[in-house]
């Protein structure tokens, strides 16, 4: 049985292997690694803060993720596939190193803030595409 994710040292094991399996992936690897070309080691820690707070109850992040995404949206629209890819790598990553209460909350949680995100990025489309008409 696998152990549960209990500190932030379990969080950034869980972070570093998620962008293992993003950098080379066909659909969303190239936004991590050619359009925005990622400072890894400013980027992890400012992560494992993020999941600290929503996972450890532990309110180290204080930053706002949605602007960044909004802005990301802007440079390149983020469509349902690349939610559906992210949350399929994220998933597969908690399940092979990690099980229990708090990985579940991982899962659950990433699958809501991608729900959300997707929501108002297409939003932000429409809106993009109505002004350009
Ligand atoms: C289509 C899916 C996604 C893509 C392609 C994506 C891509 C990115 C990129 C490129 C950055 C760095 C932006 C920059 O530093 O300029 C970033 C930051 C971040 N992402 Fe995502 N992301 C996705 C979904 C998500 C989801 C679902 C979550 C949360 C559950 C998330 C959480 C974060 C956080 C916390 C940051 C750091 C924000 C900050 O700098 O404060 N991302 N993302």
């Amino acid at each position: 049985m696998k152990a549960d994710i209990s500190n932030r040292k379990d969080i950034e094991i869980l972070i570093h292997s998620f962008y293992d399996k993003v950098k080379p992936n066909p659909v969303i690897g190239f936004i991590f690694t050619e359009v925005v070309k990622m400072d890894w080691e400013h980027h992890i820690p400012v992560i494992v803060d993020f999941w600290e707070g929503i996972l450890l109850d532990n309110p180290v992040y204080q930053r706002n993720a949605m602007e960044v995404h909004y802005h990301l949206n802007n440079i390149i629209p983020l469509h349902k596939e690349h939610f559906d890819t992210w949350l399929s790598l994220f998933f597969s990553t908690v399940d092979e190193l990690f099980e229990g209460k708090i990985a579940n909350l991982a899962k659950t949680r990433a699958k809501s803030i991608a729900g959300l995100m997707l929501f108002k990025m297409n939003g932000i489309n429409q809106i993009n595409l109505r002004d350009d008409t």
